[in-house]
């Protein structure tokens, strides 16, 4: 049986697609792979896990051979503002990871997915209904390394006839593992807050307006694209996908629905704020739509209704 290697396993999203996987396909056939971030018991205990770091070709090959793998969801990398304090860093995990991960998938001939972001587009993409294919200048190493990363994929695939495939994902909301370094953190950081002091302190500003998707609808995306029909792609990777065009006032107003003495202040994170300000507002996902069936599940009421459950249980 051929298995699927999960990378930055104990991630925001790797701790949540793990599990999803799994159940689909069997917990032997997945391969949970983290570097320096504990993963919790959950992914300890449902599986196989081992330590990587993807910089380092050998160790990748090996867990390759060893697991007899076919797909990779390569999940490892940094977030923006980590980023940012550190380019030279994003750079190498970010890209040479993302080598490392397509030399072996040629190598071994094998899928991969690949994340890439809002932030692989710049000030002079069309912030409103920015559209699939678009101008893409990003500013931010993030941006860059997002960037490079899809036209990576594509050029492998294109050359080298390997089944590359990934979605632009935005702010990506959830109540399990908490995103870190990232400049759409507060949207989760939020919740948390509401539920266990009652007040928030956002870093980004009043207005200001990103894509944002619930995290179930996040790995079904991921699932579904690698399960779609190849025949049916024109695009293969930096599919656009979105739930919800949202400022940090809408998620307050709808918090408030539930927590009614919920009070939030702002103190800018100038960095941040850059980076938000570069990012657009509102994207058009229909070609994702189109060409695999993408539908998000969750908006922001449904959202933050299960939010607040969820962490009331946590906290
Ligand atoms: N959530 C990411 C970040 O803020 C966007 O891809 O860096």
């Amino acid at each position: 049986m051929k298995r699927i290697l999960v990378t930055g396993a104990a991630g925001q999203i790797g701790s949540e697609i793990v599990p999803v996987l799994r159940k689909r396909y069997g917990s032997d056939n997945i391969v949970a792979a983290g570097h320096k971030t504990v993963p919790d018991r959950e992914l300890l205990e449902g599986g196989s896990f081992c330590q990587i770091d993807v910089r380092d070709y050998n160790a990748v090959e090996n867990i390759i051979e060893k697991h007899h793998i076919h797909t990779i969801y390569h999940l490892a990398a940094l977030l923006s503002a980590a980023s940012e304090k550190d380019p030279q860093l994003a750079w190498d995990v970010n890209i040479n990871g993302l080598r490392n991960i397509l030399e072996a998938a040629r190598k071994f001939n094998l899928s991969v997915f690949f994340p890439s972001s809002i932030g692989a587009f710049g000030p002079s993409t069309p912030a409103e209904n920015t559209p699939q294919d678009t101008i893409q200048r990003p500013t931010t190493i993030y941006g860059i390394t997002k960037l490079t990363g899809e036209l990576l994929c594509d050029y492998y695939y294109k050359r080298f006839g390997i089944d590359t495939r990934g979605l632009r994902f935005p702010g990506v909301i959830s109540y399990k593992t908490m995103p870190h370094g990232g400049t759409t953190d507060y949207a989760v950081e939020i919740f948390y807050a509401a539920v266990k002091d009652k007040k928030y302190e956002c870093f980004l500003k009043q207005g200001t307006r990103l894509d944002m998707l619930y995290m179930p609808d996040a790995t079904r995306a991921a699932i579904e694209l690698m399960e779609a029909d190849p025949a049916k792609l024109i695009h293969r990777n930096g599919f656009n996908i979105t739930a919800m065009s949202i400022t940090p006032e809408d998620i307050y107003n709808e918090i408030k629905k539930h927590i009614p003495d919920f009070t939030m202040t702002y103190t800018i994170d100038p960095m941040r704020q850059a980076i938000a300000d570069s990012w657009p507002h509102r994207m058009d996902d229909s070609a994702a739509r189109r060409e695999w069936g993408w539908r998000p599940e969750y908006n922001l009421a449904a959202m933050t209704k299960e939010m607040i459950e969820r962490l009331l249980e946590k906290v």
